[in-house]
């Protein structure tokens, strides 16, 4: 069988654990990579393997990849996504897909549309205690799962938000430990206790005054299933220490798993230090397999690179799935759930009020004129959908030559 043809876009950290994921898959090869620094992405080609490129059009026009994966800062997610699925190639996206709900509308509209398949990162639903956890939930050993907890208690110093430009500001982080740290587990809990359904939260910089978004973040959560749910999540505790995701069901058993522990891991910064771990189980009859599974967890943990190994792990489920037209583990609308609760806490803190989802999105629309030469130029954007017709309808009542249209903002 062919290896897919696989390009990475953002030669950062995260596109580091990305190739030695990808050099460890028989399945895949790394044909390409681009950065819009061209000497990271020479440096990173001249590593790694693949030919280096500054142009995304360019790489899709030159290298024809069967995939891509984004690794780029969070709000540039969507523009890569869209320009890859309009030219036909599948792609798997870093967490958050997105840093807001329209632009993971946009990309989830531009796969259907370019018949591709859109993934999102979320590596820790590959962790064994956590295949565990559904196992046991989806098998009904807890009844139904009615409260569900993340709490994360890590840490971020000032040297941190100035590594990398975009850390740490609204206009390019698209927000702080919600969009950038708390993705992972925030997806394990809606994994484990399906949709939200209401959504109250706050947020707060507690010691963090170099930087404008979110250290920390408290939040309930009402589930669709009549369950409920409590998020604590902070990078204001000094050393980073732990974080867990625990269902406790109906039945009054309980399940869960201690995500991260130890020192905090940074991607291509430090190595993971800790095994994650079974670290509740009250399932009758399976209380006393706690200790099993703790050490068949660490067991597990020593075998392999747990750095990469799990983004091999869902590369290849990705792959997979493309092969075989099925949906990934991890599809873009699980990541775009994600990016609904936490707009649904920033919009809740900022307006002191429970917040409903699914969320309506605000839809936007822009007016555009074409001229005889077939060029398009904006005419008026940010308008609702009632004023964008009624605009096209006043420029056309005045007799003028070019053609008026409105569409949907995909922004
Ligand atoms: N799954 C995980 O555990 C994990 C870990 C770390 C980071 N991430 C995610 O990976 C993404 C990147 O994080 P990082 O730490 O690697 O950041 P980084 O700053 O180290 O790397 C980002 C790279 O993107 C490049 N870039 C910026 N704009 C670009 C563009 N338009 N086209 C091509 N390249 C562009 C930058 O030059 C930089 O090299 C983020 O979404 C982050 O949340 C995920």
């Amino acid at each position: 069988m062919p290896k897919a043809r696989v390009a990475l876009v953002g030669c950062g950290k995260v596109a580091g654990i990305h190739a030695a994921a990808l050099a460890s898959l028989p399945e895949a090869e790394l044909v390409a990579v681009c950065d819009i620094s061209a000497d990271r992405a020479q440096a990173f080609a001249a590593k790694h393997g693949g030919r280096a490129f500054t142009d995304l059009g360019a790489l899709l026009r030159d290298s024809r990849p069967d995939a891509v994966i984004i690794g780029t800062p969070h709000p540039l997610h969507a523009a890569a996504t869209i320009q890859a699925a309009e030219a036909g190639v599948h792609v798997l996206v870093e967490k958050p897909l997105a840093a807001s709900l329209a632009d993971c509308d946009a990309m989830i509209a531009a796969a259907r549309k370019g018949g591709v398949t859109l993934g999102v990162i979320s590596q820790r639903r590959f962790y064994e205690p956590v295949q565990r956890m559904k196992r046991a939930i989806d098998a009904g050993k807890i009844g139904k799962p009615a409260l569900g907890v993340f709490i994360q208690y890590s840490w971020r110093d000032a040297a941190y938000y100035t590594s990398d430009p975009w850390r740490g500001k609204w206009d390019t982080e698209g927000g702080g430990v919600l969009v950038n740290q708390s993705p992972h587990q925030l997806d394990i809990l809606l994994w484990l206790m399906g949709p939200a359904a209401e959504v109250s939260g706050s947020w707060a910089n507690l010691n963090h005054p170099t930087v404008e978004v979110d250290d920390t973040a408290v939040a309930t959560i009402r589930f669709a299933n009549g369950g409920l749910g409590s998020i604590v999540t902070s990078l204001s505790q000094k050393p980073g220490i732990y974080t867990k995701v625990h269902i406790h069901g109906a039945s009054g058993a309980s399940v869960g798993v201690e995500t991260d522990r130890g020192a905090t891991f940074i991607a291509g910064v430090s190595q993971i230090a800790e095994p994650p771990v079974t670290d509740l189980w009250t399932v009758p009859g399976e209380d006393s397999q706690l200790a099993a599974f703790q050490a068949e967890d660490r067991a597990a943990f020593g075998r392999v690179d747990a750095t990469t190994h799990y983004h091999a792990l869902q590369i290849r489920d990705f792959l997979g799935a493309v092969r075989d037209n099925r949906s990934p583990l991890v599809p873009a609308e699980a990541g775009r759930a994600v990016v609904e609760l936490f707009s649904a806490i920033y919009q809740s803190s900022k307006e002191n009020r429970a917040i409903a989802l699914p969320m309506l999105l605000e839809e936007k629309w822009t007016v555009w004129r074409t001229d005889d030469t077939g060029n398009t130029f904006l005419v008026r954007g940010n308008l609702t959908r009632e004023e964008a017709l009624r605009t096209v309808a006043e420029f056309e009542s005045r007799g003028h030559k070019q053609t008026y249209f409105a569409e949907r903002a995909t922004r």
